[in-house]
């Protein structure tokens, strides 16, 4: 009798190993195999329905076993179907996000508020520098795709054998079907310069707001070699308007361990900070989730909402 029951464990476990029984279905069956070896030899019960007892248990564990892999099936199909439906809904919403997208857009390419970036000093600026202004370019783009409101961007002076324009098919995916206006004309020539608003650092002038019927220009310029006031002579030569972002009138200096302090910021943060303004109206806004921390500015706390 034991050399039947060691045997029957030998048998079951390899079947445990073949079909991969969890350790719960292990324990369950070298529970019968236990009963099997102390039963009748302890109680001296007769082999016959000692046998008979250890098969019943044996069906039962098989049957449950079996409940249990279809169960597991069942769960597997349940969570595939679930996941096919979840893509199915991802797909949808990612193509009617895309369509969204461009209809605002294209909305904003008859009526909304005009922004140049004004691309005509490269010459200017490094290798290096003019890559970055590609990068910059991809960010406001970006920006502008995720507004609520967006902006009719159009990107000035951009020469097709330049530089600039290969850097920004290089670096930008999808460069040349961006909804953006792309020439090689200057802003100048485009609209009525009393529409003007060119934003540069250096005018003396605080913006006050987004005006929907004027033609905001930002210098393409990434001027890590710091050469002042270069969109401020283009702008004052041009004989068009000029505005700074209000800092001073809403932020104060923070104090910080280099005593570094900077309103010059990079086109891509200029233009994130009027695309706040104008879906918030809230200058405080817009300043303090558009200024970097490192550049050495908190909003003050003497500063009124206007
Ligand atoms: C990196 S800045 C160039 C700074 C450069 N030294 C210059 O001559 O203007 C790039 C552009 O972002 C815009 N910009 C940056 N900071 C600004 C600010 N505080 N106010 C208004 N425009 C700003 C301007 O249009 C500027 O030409």
């Amino acid at each position: 009798m034991e050399m039947n029951a060691v045997m029957q464990l030998s048998e079951k476990s390899s079947r445990c190993e073949e079909q991969q029984y969890t350790l719960p279905d292990m324990m369950e069956l070298l529970s019968i195999d236990v009963e099997v070896n102390s039963g009748p030899s302890n109680r001296e019960e007769p082999a016959l329905i000692c046998s008979k007892n250890v098969m019943r248990k044996q069906r039962n564990w098989e049957r449950r076993l079996e409940a249990k892999k279809s169960k597991r099936k069942e769960e597997k199909q349940r969570r595939k179907q679930n996941q096919q439906e979840k893509d199915v809904e991802h797909q949808f919403s990612k193509r009617v996000i895309k369509a969204i997208t461009k209809e605002r857009l294209e909305e904003a390419r008859t009526s909304g508020p005009r922004l140049c970036v004004d691309l005509s000093m490269t010459d200017c600026m490094s290798h290096k520098e003019i890559s970055r202004l590609a990068g910059q370019i991809r960010r406001l783009y970006g920006s502008n795709k995720k507004a609520s409101q967006p902006f009719h961007l159009f990107l000035t002076d951009l020469e097709r054998d330049g530089l600039l324009y290969r850097e920004c098919i290089r670096m930008n995916a999808g460069f040349l079907n961006y909804l953006i206006d792309v020439t090689e004309e200057s802003w100048i020539d485009l609209f009525p310069s009393q529409d003007i608003i060119y934003l540069t650092p250096d005018a003396s002038e605080a913006l006050d707001r987004v005006d929907e019927d004027k033609v905001y220009i930002l210098g393409g310029l990434v001027d890590e070699s710091i050469q002042k006031k270069i969109s401020y002579t283009r702008a004052k030569e041009l004989g068009v308007h000029m505005a700074r972002l209000p800092i001073d009138e809403y932020m104060v200096k923070k104090p910080n361990p280099k005593n570094f302090h900077s309103k010059i910021l990079a086109i891509n943060q200029v233009f994130e900070i009027l695309l706040t303004l104008r879906h918030t109206g809230s200058w405080i806004t817009a300043l303090s989730s558009g200024i970097p921390a490192g550049k050495g500015y908190m909003v003050s706390s003497e500063a009124v909402p206007r």
